[in-house]
């Protein structure tokens, strides 16, 4: 066994689930277990079994087998230690923050380890602000993380949004209809735009660029024009129209209240057929993006991701985030990612790309 300054870790995966948290366990632990010997505690359910010491030690065998498995074998939850602490009055036995950093000195814990998006590096870092020491691992489907090129669990979810892009295509085609497909980002619109480029989308509407409904519809007659009778529209869930943006959050959410409809797909579905005249349908993809087996990129992504992560746990190097950047493998300090959210910047070469094959961002 090689020397290794930590000798036991807790892990934990936080946030939303998706593809590649297996394959980035399996990277971690194999290493960490295998390399250095070191002790291996899994928490259950992200924060809460940390707040709850659902915990015990894993074996190598808890790695075998679960490298193309989607989900997490240790189960996610949502829970946010941080939120609303220090209510008046104030008591320190119910802290969460105080009852974590107990556990994991119970649990006799170097280093944890969190799996996790946006919400659980700020958590990481702000319990590294609190005393522990902490290393994080960039996952989420929308690919919003600060400080890495990529998260995983990304390219499984372009491939599937990609997918439905290209199955909707038929049913457009025979129906002579406009398509509008929703998929997941809530703030950013990563996979709509990579999911939209690889399907082929006639319009990519993504949250940075706040749609006009006039541009959309000029673009589709346009197409209708030249013979084109079916057109498909790729947004991200958290796309919102130019007035909208005008908006605060409240009047925002009054004003979409006031159209009855669930989500920005159906919406824009509306103002489209409205707008046009021409037959719309929407399809909101939802929780299928996030589920099921890692693509092959994702599963190379968190295993490199994972077995870095334990090369910076044999030197002791806490407080950061493994990251990749251009083909390279590397770590940022939890600051960078903590409470941020990457988005796709105004000159982001995809976004010509798009146009250039003549796709309307809808602007
Ligand atoms: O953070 C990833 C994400 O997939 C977002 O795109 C989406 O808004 C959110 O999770 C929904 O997840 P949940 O319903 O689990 O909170």
């Amino acid at each position: 066994m090689e020397k290794s300054v930590t000798k036991t870790f807790g892990i934990l995966t936080a946030g939303g689930d998706c593809p590649g948290l297996n394959a980035a366990i399996r990277g971690v632990c194999r290493a960490a277990q295998d390399k250095y010997g070191m002790t291996v505690v899994g928490i259950a359910n992200g924060f809460l079994g940390l707040i709850n010491r659902e915990a015990r030690v894993l074996e190598p065998k808890d790695f075998s087998g679960i490298l193309t498995r989607g989900g997490t074998i240790l189960g996610a939850s949502r829970e946010k230690p941080f939120k609303d602490r220090f209510p008046y009055p104030y008591n320190l036995e119910n802290d969460k923050v105080e009852i974590i950093k107990e556990n994991y000195r119970q649990l006799k814990l170097d280093c944890l380890v969190v799996l996790g998006g946006n919400g659980t590096l700020a958590t990481g870092f702000r319990l590294a602000r609190e005393g522990l020491n902490v290393l994080g691992l960039p996952k989420t489907i929308d690919n919003d993380i600060e400080g890495t090129d990529r998260s995983f669990g990304f390219s499984s979810a372009v491939d599937i949004g990609t997918q439905a892009i290209d199955r909707l295509h038929s049913t457009a085609t025979s129906h002579g209809r406009v398509m509008v497909l929703e998929l997941m980002g809530h703030k950013t619109g990563w996979l709509a735009l990579y999911s939209g480029i690889a399907g082929g989308g006639d319009i990519i509407i993504i949250p940075e660029l706040p749609y006009d409904i006039k541009a959309i519809a000029r673009h589709l007659d346009e197409r209708a024009q030249d013979g084109k009778s079916f057109s498909i529209v790729v947004t991200a869930e958290g796309s919102l129209s130019a007035e909208e943006a005008l908006m605060d959050k409240k009047e925002r959410k009054k004003y979409r209240e006031r159209t009855a409809l669930p989500s920005i797909g159906y919406r824009l579905a509306k103002e489209i057929e409205e707008e046009t005249g021409m037959e719309t349908r929407a399809t909101v993809l939802g929780y299928i993006q996030r589920g099921g087996m890692p693509s092959a990129a994702d599963r190379v992504l968190a295993t490199s991701l994972g077995t870095a992560a334990a090369e910076l746990l044999a030197r002791g190097e806490y407080g950061r985030m493994v990251s990749i950047s251009g083909d390279r493998i590397d770590s940022v300090d939890l600051s960078i990612p903590a409470g941020r959210t990457k988005t796709v910047p105004e000159n982001y070469y995809m976004l010509d790309t798009a146009i250039s094959v003549g796709t309307c961002l809808g602007v």
